[in-house]
């Protein structure tokens, strides 16, 4: 029989791994086993797990894709493309692609963060039907807690943030880290963060109007900041792949690249661990769609409509103005790099030259006119 119902131990459960990986001394999450593939860590059971939940789903003809991942996708596309950025790194240019890898990092941090502010809950009062041996059974067992582990480490091993840090410093030689890297973020840490990113004041503005109102005021308050939470969370891990087939296809470049090999095989070891986050992220937004939820008077409320308007929501929330702003960021970074360097007006040419670029402030058009 399937095995659908894990403890927590076997949700966190590792594999026995004969290669880890270091840097700096550091030991990174994750490793090869005897067979010589990358396991992503606590993934002895959660990789079968998820599947066997999803299964149940499929067989019942549910729909499993509940978010439009080709739409997400094409909304995050790299900007600077990986022509522009290997253009840069080819003319020595590695301030802003030490700025873009080490805001990768800090964002991944985030996620634990992010994570963490959902209290664990009795899930099942909320559904009319029973959630027992499904994904969302095991969210507040040991799925939310992996999630964090993995985007910020665990222990004495790194996680997510450390890991893009380690790939920026190999690939780029490891450059000169000063604190403005951290400052004046399009977007803003999640409460309870403790590291020293900072958001710009007008992004800090933005997020705090944003938790007031309830989507679904019938619902257990909660309950709608968990939904929410994990259709959010969903959304930014789709977002996250463009992201990764950049890095790749300018970290293997040994034009580009001090680490050609390590640092884009690392690249594809945290793109594995993130495929597990998007299947049981999926899985529970959909296992939710399949079902009825209970309003806080005991009336009953589709779990399709109030999923379907969280994906809307993610989907407005993270695509365009919000993109537009950190592309806008970037092109920033890199026009201040290329305004210290003594061929830069050459360098943004053809950088221009080799696809789109987002739009400047007047200030910034005038000047670069
Ligand atoms: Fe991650
Ligand atoms: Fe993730």
């Amino acid at each position: 029989m399937t095995k659908l119902n894990y403890t927590r131990e076997e949700i966190l459960a590792q594999h026995e791994y004969t290669t880890k990986f270091t840097h700096k001394g550091e030991t990174l999450h994750g490793g090869l086993t005897a067979d010589g593939l990358y396991c992503p860590p606590r993934s002895l059971n959660r990789i079968d797990a998820i599947e066997n939940w999803t299964d149940v789903l499929r067989k019942e003809g549910h729909d499993i894709e509940i978010m439009d991942r080709e739409k997400i996708n094409k909304d995050h596309e790299f900007f600077p493309s990986v022509e522009q950025t290997k253009l840069l790194l080819k003319n020595g240019c590695k301030d802003s692609m030490t700025r873009i890898l080490t805001i990768i990092g800090v964002v991944e941090g985030f996620g634990n963060d992010g994570i963490k502010l959902l209290p664990a809950m009795d899930l099942q009062k909320h559904f009319v039907e029973s959630i027992e041996g499904t994904c969302l059974a095991h969210i507040h067992d040991g799925l939310l807690t992996a999630h964090g582990n993995d985007e910020a480490g665990f222990g004495d091993e790194l996680g997510h943030d450390s890991m893009w840090y380690a790939i920026r410093d190999r690939a780029l030689g490891n450059p000169t880290i000063t604190d403005d890297m951290f400052e004046n973020l399009p977007l803003a840490p999640p409460p309870g963060y403790k590291g020293k990113a900072k958001a710009a004041k007008s992004v800090q503005k933005m997020q705090i109007g944003n938790i007031t109102k309830q989507t679904f005021p019938q619902l257990d308050l909660m309950l709608e900041l968990t939904l929410g939470a994990l259709a959010r969370i969903l959304n930014i891990e789709y977002a996250a792949y463009p992201t990764f087939r950049w890095a790749q296809n300018v970290l293997s470049d040994p034009d580009a690249s001090a680490s050609p090999q390590w640092a884009s095989k690392m690249v594809a070891y945290i793109q594995a661990d993130e495929d597990i986050h998007v299947n049981y992220l999926r899985c529970a937004l959909a296992e939710t769609k399949a079902r009825t939820l209970i309003a806080r008077d005991g009336s009953h409320v589709s779990g399709a409509e109030v999923v379907d308007k969280f994906c809307e929501m993610a989907m407005e929330e993270f695509g365009g103005p919000r993109r537009d702003k950190m592309m806008a960021f970037r092109f920033k970074q890199i026009t201040n790099e290329l305004d210290q360097h003594p061929d830069g007006e050459r360098i943004l040419r053809e950088f221009k030259a080799l696809g789109p670029v987002p739009e400047l402030d007047k200030e910034k058009r005038a000047a670069s006119a």
